[in-house]
């Protein structure tokens, strides 16, 4: 595996973000909801950052890729969403790959009325989306390798490190 971003990179990077976060959503009453289960690291650094009166909830999407003509099956569990009516949401996840993900979210949330909808995400795989949005806020560019690391797994491990790394084909 090799090392694509040092932790002490994403530290920095994310307390920037966080600054920037603070400053345009001064004044709004903000939900940070974070997208199970790749958010988390991200999540919890992130919202230390953001010095605003905050609350914070949590969405579930896991998508799984079947062997048939539909190539992507996407799962939203919103029963941990708290009340987001006129609240300024902040939808956190791992990685803008296709973008599918992220963009079904968003849709589910809309249903609940907030006052409006914004993404960030740590990674993005720019030049691959499937979808015609793009994240509002992104930490990181970065090639189409797949990676895991500060959240991100590979059959559930790899989590827990503290620096985003890319896998070797041969490890897959
Ligand atoms: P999208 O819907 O194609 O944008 O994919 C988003 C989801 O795919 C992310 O939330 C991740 O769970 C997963 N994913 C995409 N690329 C990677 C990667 O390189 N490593 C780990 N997970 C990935
Ligand atoms: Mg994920």
């Amino acid at each position: 595996m090799q090392t694509l971003i040092e932790a002490d990179e994403i530290q920095k990077v994310v307390a920037d973000l966080g600054r920037r976060i603070a400053t345009e959503y001064q004044g709004e009453p903000l939900t940070v909801l974070g997208v199970l289960t790749g958010s988390i690291v991200f999540l919890a650094d992130l919202i230390r950052t953001i010095d605003l009166p905050l609350r914070v909830g949590l969405i579930q999407a896991s998508s799984y890729r079947g062997a048939t003509t539909r190539p992507l099956e996407l799962r939203i569990n919103d029963s941990l969403v708290p009340d987001i009516r006129d609240r300024a949401v902040l939808l956190v996840d791992d990685i803008f790959d296709t973008g599918q993900t992220l963009s079904a979210l968003i849709d589910t949330i809309r249903g609940s009325s907030p006052r409006s909808v914004r993404s960030a995400v740590l990674l993005w795989k720019t030049g691959k989306a499937k979808v015609p949005i793009q994240p509002d806020y992104h930490c990181f560019p970065i090639p189409d390798r797949f990676v895991v690391g500060y959240g991100l797994d590979y059959n559930d491990d790899y989590r827990h490190l503290p620096f985003i790394a890319a896998l070797e084909p041969k490890d897959l």
